[in-house]
């Protein structure tokens, strides 16, 4: 990597030349998201094409950033969907950032197929493109009009290589790579098949920097627990039980957003669940699959789970990476989180 100009201000303050001293301070030269994947491509003797998908991806979380923002500032934040002030009809985010993301894909020329949460069916993009892209394009939308964090959530598969591509439906285990963003603070983490979960920083240009490696902390001090304790009593006994063995042990966190959550429980350990809603009073609103995604959200965790050191489960205590989806918007339960915790809850879920 070239660092030329830091190296002519270090070569200038060996000569002795106070202003040098000032350059460094002024400057911090950043290892930025695109070399860091560059290196990592060069180093597996891999194509350049994925560099091609990810600058568009990241592009496209720049703009969702760029109109969360702008929602603010138009007077558009309310009810997203409804009337704003000057009456007029305001787009929802999710819609826009849909929208956003299948228009970068489909430039970058790299995507055969892309599933999205907003539409049912699989979009079409390249009959060249390598990869296969799974994203809930923004998540936690009812954040949005509290200018509260949200999230943009991505896996990527590849294409069948070596013979004609089936379209299957990709199981976590099958992806190349997953990632979130955290909008509008700018936090990218991004995880790479057997090299890592790492984490990015925007900087006030719009790129992503400093690539700092990601493992779930081991000591037990920090670690909460995150769920949506009003449904507590519509869990099942076996998870309720759990949580009465180990609520004393932990801090609750819940912001309502699973990339806004899953951050900071990346960073503090602990566990993260949407459980099966068994118990509901009205029984027609029960949900034995919980309320997530599969394929773009649980599937997307669990892959940065796994490669921070950490592992997801569902109800059943099958690990979510290993669940082969039928539908592309089909939904699974989730608990994830730091390996000690997950282990011991799926011990229980399985009836060991
Ligand atoms: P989305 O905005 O993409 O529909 O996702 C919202 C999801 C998820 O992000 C969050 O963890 C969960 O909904 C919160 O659900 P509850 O309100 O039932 O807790
Ligand atoms: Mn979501
Ligand atoms: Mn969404």
């Amino acid at each position: 990597m070239d660092h030329g100009f830091l190296r002519a201000a270090q070569e200038c303050r060996k000569s002795g030349n106070p202003r040098a001293k000032q350059h460094e301070e002024i400057m911090r030269l950043e290892n930025t998201f695109m070399h860091f994947l560059l290196q990592h491509q060069l180093a597996h003797s891999r194509t350049l094409n994925f560099l091609i998908l990810m600058e568009s991806v990241l592009t496209a979380a720049n703009y969702i950033q760029y109109y969360y923002n702008m929602g603010a500032i138009h007077g558009n934040i309310g009810e997203s969907g409804g009337i704003n002030i000057q009456g007029e009809q305001v787009m929802r985010l999710d819609l826009m950032a849909h929208q956003i993301l299948t228009h970068y894909l489909s430039q970058s020329r790299q995507v055969l197929e892309a599933t999205s949460e907003e539409v049912p069916d699989e979009i079409r993009f390249n009959d060249e493109g390598r990869y296969i892209v799974y994203f809930d394009p923004l998540d936690g939308s009812s954040n949005v009009k509290h200018s509260l964090p949200v999230g943009f959530l991505f896996g990527i598969a590849k294409r069948n290589l070596e013979g004609p591509e089936d379209f299957h439906l990709r199981q976590g285990r099958e992806f190349i790579a997953a990632g979130m963003f955290i909008i509008p603070s700018g936090i990218f983490t991004f995880g790479i098949r057997d090299a890592g979960t790492w984490r990015f920083l925007r900087d006030d240009s719009g790129v992503y920097v400093r690539p700092t490696r990601v493992i779930f902390p081991e000591d037990r001090k920090s670690w909460e627990l995150c769920f949506n304790s009003s449904k507590r009593n519509q869990f099942s006994k076996k998870v309720n039980d759990w949580i009465t063995a180990h609520e004393g042990d932990f801090n609750f966190r819940y912001a309502g957003s699973l990339a806004v959550d899953f951050h900071r429980l990346l960073h503090n350990g602990g566990m993260f669940m949407y459980p099966a809603i068994v118990n509901h009073r009205n029984p027609s609103n029960n949900r034995p699959n919980g309320k997530l995604r599969l394929m773009y959200e649980c599937a997307v965790v669990a892959f940065l789970a796994h490669e921070a050191g950490g592992m997801a489960v569902n109800e059943a205590g099958d690990e979510i990476l290993d669940v082969k989806p039928e539908d592309r918007h089909q939904r699974s339960t989730l608990y994830v989180g730091s390996k000690p915790l997950v282990q011991d809850i799926a011990a229980k879920l399985r009836g060991k």
